[in-house]
């Protein structure tokens, strides 16, 4: 025959188009995409029945276990990642390797790069991934210099195909100074690296917590209060301007504050190279979810994060984030913790934090598996403008910003892997097609979901990695998981915009492209 499968009767819908048609799958490829597919050309013939058909998911802000623990003890191995995430329709997603501090040379990043690479490639996994490199520190690591690190950046793109570092203003022990968020600026703009930033003030937060700690406000809820939306907001406007002064564009990780999205918004108007991702959990959870839950007075401790759930009145806020253009993507920020069970083999992460003072507390909540289904939801509720616009912050913009575009994110024929998801059609009833969630449906390591018993109105009912099913009306498809790493290109989406706050300006030794001077 002339397809390996032939996907019928769905209607497409990708970032710029909605219609009726038929997918003609080759090997590991999209091959076709017409009007009417005969059946008789197809190996394996796969009924949409009338159900939506998208790109797979991307979820390019995941955290799963590596050889540096820089987050500690997560639930997830990368292969218990990917297979949460595809059991959620999502067929990529993008993790950390850690820089190993006890590296040093020029090569000292790509090796830590390598070495976590090196760790999954034991692990069966569900779908293909790919890695952002995390810069915890440049002093004392053979980083010290802007032209190390320069070196260093470059070593990692060419040997690993890393095109994405993040960089830390909070966190004791990775906050950066701005003078070090000036030099991670400087060696990305000149590769050509797209600069990840967690801007919130860490100073604040580390003020705001002891005098909360001082007053005996300890609970998960305080985590939230100790650093408010507008500690986000300063650390983000403060980027900004490093971003403008370095002439690099930038893309804020999980924006969750209304000060954050309108400097954002802002410094897009001004035209500057800006983007930003945000998370489920900001558009459908608040602070009072941190709160004690069931008898269990510590519970809340499950959905800290940071930045924190914030009050419920925000919620509108990333809703028009998204709708807008303000968020270019939007990714989990997956980064599960055993709360309770024990486990084989897993750590308790919470056991650690004796469930007193909310500074301990592990931070971060699961949720690559149930991204695409709520926000699809979403859509279904009129709180998100369209399924095209599903596809584009969830597929397609994430694929364009981390240089994986059209490979994913799209359903091109001839270019892109055959990573699909088929929904199930709204209106029919099936042996198998949840309504409400539940931890067990997400097949992660985790023993909590933040979303259990929220209710959802579709549910991936296949989900297709390289032209392979891995998921199957609530099935793995353990066989058919035969995910890889990817090495990314860099962004297709804007480069600088070679303007310069004064006649400071960096002299390069070397282009990256045509167009950066
Ligand atoms: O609370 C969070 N977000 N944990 C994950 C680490 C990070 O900063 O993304
Ligand atoms: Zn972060
Ligand atoms: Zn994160
Ligand atoms: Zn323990």
């Amino acid at each position: 025959s002339t397809y390996d499968v032939v996907i019928k009767n769905g209607i497409i819908c990708t970032a710029s188009d909605f219609y009726p048609a038929d997918i003609g799958i080759i090997g590991e490829k999209i091959a076709a995409i017409c009007d009417y597919i005969d059946p008789v050309h197809g190996g394996e013939i796969i009924d949409a029945e009338g159900g939506i058909v998208t790109p797979g998911g991307i979820d390019a802000h995941v955290h799963v276990d590596e050889p540096m623990k820089l987050l500690g003890d997560v639930a997830d191995t990368m292969g218990e990642a990917t297979r949460s995430a595809v059991a959620g329709g999502t067929t990529t997603i993008i993790a950390f390797a850690s820089q190993d501090l006890s590296l040093t040379g020029p090569r000292a990043l790509s090796q830590s790069v390598k070495n976590t690479i090196d760790m999954y490639s034991e692990q069966r996994l569900y779908c293909d991934y790919g890695l952002h490199l995390i810069l915890a520190r440049l002093e004392g690591t053979g980083t010290a210099t802007k032209d190390i690190l320069d070196q260093q950046l470059g070593n990692v793109y060419e040997d690993c195909g890393v095109s994405s570092l993040k960089v830390f203003m909070t966190y004791p022990g990775l906050q950066m100074s701005d003078y070090n968020l000036l030099n991670a600026m400087y060696a990305s703009r000149k590769n050509g690296i797209t600069t990840m930033i967690h801007a919130e003030n860490g100073d604040i937060v580390r003020w705001m917590t002891e005098s909360l700690e001082g007053q005996g406000l300890l609970e998960p809820y305080y985590h939230g209060v100790s650093r408010p939306t507008i500690v986000e907001g300063e650390a983000t406007n403060r980027a900004v301007t490093l971003a403008q002064t370095m002439d690099n564009p930038i893309l804020f990780v999980h924006v969750s504050s209304p000060e954050a999205i309108n400097t954002i918004r802002r410094a897009q108007t001004a035209g500057l190279k800006v983007y930003a991702e945000t998370c489920p959990q900001y558009a459908l959870l608040s602070d009072q979810d941190t709160k004690c839950a069931h008898g269990d007075n510590f519970a809340g401790a499950k959905n800290v994060c940071s930045p924190p759930l914030r009050p419920e009145e925000v919620k509108q806020a990333i809703w028009r984030g998204m709708n807008n253009g303000s968020f270019t993507i939007v990714g989990s920020d997956h980064c599960a913790y055993l709360y309770s069970s024990k486990a084989k083999g897993k750590h308790n992460a919470f056991e650690k934090c004796d469930r007193g003072r909310f500074r301990y507390i592990p931070n971060g909540m699961p949720g690559v598996c149930t991204r695409l289904p709520l926000l699809f939801d979403a859509v279904m509720r009129n709180k998100l403008n369209s399924f095209m616009k599903f596809v584009e912050i969830n597929c397609t913009n994430p694929a364009k910003v981390y240089g994986c575009y059209p490979q994913k994110g799209a359903l091109l024929p001839g270019s892109s892997d055959a990573d699909i998801v088929i929904w199930y059609p709204n209106d029919k009833e099936y042996a198998f097609k949840p309504k409400v969630i539940t931890n067990d449906l997400l097949e992660h390591a985790c023993d909590y979901t933040p979303f259990e018993g929220v209710e959802i109105k579709n549910w991936p009912r296949f989900t297709i990695a390289r032209g392979k099913v891995v998921y199957k009306e609530g099935k793995l498809m353990h066989d058919n998981a035969t995910g890889q790493y990817i090495r990314r290109k860099k962004t297709s989406l804007s480069y600088p915009n070679n303007e310069w706050p004064s006649e400071w300006r960096p002299i390069y030794t070397k282009c990256n492209s045509p167009v950066i001077q």
